[in-house]
């Protein structure tokens, strides 16, 4: 069966979930606007033919922007009575008020692509020039916040900054970090099947770190000695890399002539340091015994032995070298030949494998979209058309779902989900009118 026949189409899941140049990852269960969610949607509103929607989405994601440069991985532009932990738990006294935290910063690279691929050249010109330095400011943040010591590997404070929120990779780490001592009303279990969602002993931690957050009045320097969890974590090291990398071409490249190198010079240079810590550094993350890249715990200076999608995503990046990305090839094809409906969060054959829970083994499409750039890039094209192949059955047999059973392909978490219909437009079944834009402007599909 397919299950799109009976359900909204893509374009009308954007439309149901946007708010007014915001769009919510879906009703109810998430209201607000999330940091990579935004990003990926807005790849959506482009391959739906509406270009200024998808600029408006960067735009009204940039409000939430601190002084210091981070960009919040929520923004709460409204009210909303079914989401904790709320702007009152977070207590970020700004307007509109944010959580105080990032996320994978693939906002970036996605602006790139809304650049490159924009039909109007004027309204693609204008808005670059609106928000480039925004993201600048925001990639000079992590660096300088999150890897004060120049290692090469930014660090997180949270797992919900990694947007992978309960990867088994986090349960170490997260057992250093103490319960929360006061009573609260979770709102996700209510909303959907609490056996998809993290454990109460998860969300105790999740929320003395918020608060933990609060009362060191998000002081860098505390946060970074003190914060009882700190993770150098592979996904968010590996996206943001990319990130960079998009970011110093969109200014050499200045196809809008807007003399972007001399106006950002000096940040261009210190981000061009960073990329080449991070290639150095992110050699430490390699397992040669397991075949993938691993995040580490700072804190407890340990590896993190987990063979999860966080660990292959230095494909995106570009910084693994040859063999590595060989090695990894290898992997995926195991991986997707256990559980075939896109690849797994965590590998099957993982003793923590779950093929429901929140990012223990179900599979998110824009991971699979990242994957398969990074192996087509590595010139992995058998690899890249399976995940694609295994993203599209997804959406086959379950429609618009926030993820997937990755072994039965049944949909997970909440429906009608932006991010899911957005890669749906985007990659897996764009629109004729959007294909026939890109081969016009000579913008070559990547897998
Ligand atoms: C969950 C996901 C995270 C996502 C958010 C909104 O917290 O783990 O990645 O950004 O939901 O969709």
């Amino acid at each position: 069966m397919n299950a799109k026949l009976d359900a909204l189409s893509a374009h009308d899941v954007l439309k149901l979930n946007d708010l007014g140049g915001y769009t919510v990852p879906t009703r109810g269960l998430y209201p607000f606007q999330w940091n990579w969610d935004a990003a990926i949607t807005a790849l959506g509103w482009l391959a739906a033919g509406d270009e200024a929607r998808a600029w408006r989405e960067i735009e009204r994601l940039l409000e939430g922007q601190w002084d210091n440069g981070m960009v919040p991985h929520i923004v709460f532009h409204g009210d909303a009575e079914t989401y904790f932990p709320g702007p009152e738990v977070w207590g970020v006294k700004r307007s509109p008020a944010t959580s105080a935290i990032s996320q994978p910063p693939v906002l970036a690279s996605v602006m790139k692509l809304l650049f490159e691929e924009g039909r109007d050249r004027r309204l693609a010109e204008e808005k670059l020039a609106a928000t480039l330095p925004g993201v600048i400011r925001y990639h000079l943040w992590f660096y300088r916040d999150r890897d004060p010591e120049h290692t090469g590997r930014v660090c997180s404070y949270h797992p919900w900054e990694s947007g992978m929120d309960n990867s088994p990779q986090w349960d170490g780490p997260l057992a250093g970090v103490p319960p929360v001592d006061a009573e609260y009303v979770r709102r996700d279990t209510g909303l959907v099947d609490p056996s998809e969602r993290p454990h109460k002993y998860e969300y105790d931690r999740y929320i003395y770190l918020v608060k933990f957050f609060q009362q060191n009045e998000h002081d860098a320097e505390v946060l970074y000695r003190d914060c009882p969890y700190r993770v150098e974590d592979i996904s968010l090291i590996s996206i943001l890399h990319r990130g960079t990398r998009d970011l110093i071409a969109l200014c050499e490249e200045d196809a809008a002539g807007l003399g972007l190198v001399n106006t950002h010079g000096e940040a261009l240079y210190s981000l061009k340091q960073s990329l080449a810590r991070t290639e150095e550094g992110v050699q430490a993350l390699w397992s040669d015994e397991l075949g993938c890249f691993l995040s580490r715990d700072a804190r407890a200076n340990v590896l993190l032995e987990h063979v999860t999608t966080a660990g292959i995503l230095p494909l995106f990046a570009g910084i693994a070298s040859g063999a590595q990305a060989q090695r990894m090839g290898g992997l995926l094809e195991d991986w997707l030949e256990q559980a075939p409906f896109g690849v797994a969060s965590t590998h099957p054959a993982s003793t923590r494998f779950e093929p429901k829970r929140y990012w223990r083994g179900p599979s998110w499409l824009h991971i699979n979209w990242m994957l398969a750039i990074g192996c087509e890039e590595y010139g992995m094209s058998r690899e890249a058309d399976r995940i694609k192949q295994a993203s599209q059955q997804c959406i086959a047999a379950a429609g618009y779902y926030e993820y997937f059973n990755s072994v039965t392909g049944e949909g997970c978490g909440g429906r009608d989900f932006s991010w899911t219909a957005a890669m749906d437009l985007y990659w897996l079944n764009p629109l004729e009118s959007f294909t026939a834009s890109k081969a016009a402007s000579g913008v070559e599909e990547v897998s």
